[in-house]
């Protein structure tokens, strides 16, 4: 299995002698602190052995309650906001069948979303649907008090209850909550609800790997062992070596950080496919969270191209200076398409048939990295071989460990996120729930 890699070449124009090397001391110390659980928000390392440590009875467990959730659903529902979707949804749109929910063979459930917001024609809709639909859901919230999910939980318990009767409605649903504490936790175990635990030193963004992000994977039909294979090798080279040319999360958070430095306030993540749009959310909420705070940090943003070259394209080209890519390049695809030749030759296309389309994607991608790099973007190439399990378990490993590594060169706590709770106090207050004052 090829190990996923990153250049930086096209950022050197931009930086100046030396700027990525000089931090390799810095990247020894964080590695070091990492490894030993020293460093700040050390109470949140759970994340970085979690792929090798994780246990085979757990996995056993997941794939059990998967099955069953497969025989009895055709929908499934993932109830949670922020940390607690984004990462299975990332995988599950990485790997999955675009159109699959027009697909009647009934493989594997649709996965869908709810209580990641609070727009009322969306959850009302996806209730009418499920009138319809055998369903299952799964309610996830580490702190098992976010609002937006227990709204959610509360509208769909309700449903399968009046649907299945509340006996059967039980085993419809997986809670997946604090080991002790929360609203969730204490439901949970009144009704009896298949349920695991988000471990304590686990946050929710670095939760993909526990069963928040493997459970609704498997039940989509995924193979959960071949992306925790994929995460394990990513581990075991973050874990030997914080050397830039021998582990690429450490050469990834050196150039973005190096760039921060030399005043690029924003980093575009850039992919050709669509099915890695939500892992460009995920990467949104993992940097945005542990970076953006003590007014420092990256602005993370993201584009899908080329549709998007079509719109912020040209802002990249052209807008203010400010801003570096980081492009996710992946070599193979897993279905091919030619474009046929036609004799008439009226779309004036005949110069590329004959050719794939992966084959002109990646020439958009060169030459939308070459007029960026032009047009005074840097740009950071990330290199996978293909989309699957393994290489999604390299990917989001890589991205934790470099997004840890990052916040330590930045000097924050990459591991709490205090600014969330700024909404909540007004909305509350807001709402006029107790104890939350006008
Ligand atoms: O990364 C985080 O900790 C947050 O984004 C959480 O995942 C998000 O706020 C949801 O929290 P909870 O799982 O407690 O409902």
């Amino acid at each position: 299995m090829k190990t996923l890699s990153i250049s930086i070449e096209h950022a050197m124009d931009f930086l100046g002698k030396g700027s990525v090397e000089q931090l390799q001391g810095d990247l020894v110390k964080h590695q070091q602190s990492l490894a030993a659980k020293t460093g700040r928000g050390n109470s949140f390392l759970g994340w970085v052995d979690l792929p090798s440590g994780i246990r085979q009875d757990l996995i056993a467990r997941i794939l059990e309650d998967a099955s069953r959730m497969k025989e009895m659903a055709r929908i499934f529902v993932v109830v949670g906001i922020g940390g607690s979707y984004l990462g299975s949804r990332a995988v599950i749109e990485a790997l999955t069948d675009p159109f699959h929910s027009l697909d009647t063979s009934g493989k594997a459930p649709l996965v869908v979303y709810a209580g990641h917001h609070i727009g009322e024609d969306y959850h009302a809709s996806l209730l009418s649907i499920l009138d319809h639909y055998d369903y299952g859901l799964a309610v996830i919230s580490k702190s098992g008090t976010t609002t937006e999910p227990a709204i959610a939980f509360r509208l769909l318990k309700e449903h399968l209850e009046r649907k299945y009767g509340r006996e059967n409605a039980r085993k419809r649903i997986i809670a997946i909550t604090d080991r002790k504490k929360g609203a969730l936790k204490k439901l949970s175990d009144e009704e009896g609800y298949s349920a695991y635990e988000v471990p304590d030193d686990i946050g929710g963004r670095y939760s993909v790997l526990t069963p928040v992000g493997l459970l609704p994977i498997a039940v989509a039909g995924l193979d959960i062992r071949g992306l925790l294979a994929g995460a394990q090798h990513m581990e075991r080279i973050a874990a030997a070596s914080a050397r830039i040319e021998e582990n690429p999360a450490a050469l990834y958070a050196a150039a973005r950080h190096a760039l921060y430095r030399h005043g690029k306030a924003i980093e575009i993540l850039v992919s050709y496919l669509p099915s890695l749009a939500y892992l460009a959310e995920w990467w949104k909420q993992l940097y945005g969270e542990s970076e953006g705070k003590e007014h420092r940090g990256l602005f993370p943003a993201s584009v899908n191209f080329t549709s998007d070259l079509h719109s912020m394209g040209q802002y990249i080209q052209d807008g203010v200076r400010h801003l570096f890519e980081t492009m996710i390049l992946v070599k193979q695809t897993n279905r091919q398409l030619t474009i046929p030749r036609i004799e008439a030759d009226l779309d004036g296309l005949n110069y590329i048939a004959g050719k794939k389309l992966e084959e002109v994607n990646s020439k958009a991608a060169l030459g939308t990295l070459m007029a960026h790099v032009e047009g005074q973007v840097p740009v950071l190439t990330l290199e996978v071989e293909r989309l699957d399990e393994f290489n999604l378990g390299q990917l989001l490993y890589f991205f934790e460990y470099a997004c840890a590594l990052s916040g330590y060169l930045l000097g924050v706590n990459p591991f709490d996120q205090p600014g969330v709770e700024a909404y909540k106090n007004k909305m509350f207050a807001l709402l006029g729930k107790e104890g939350y004052g006008h």
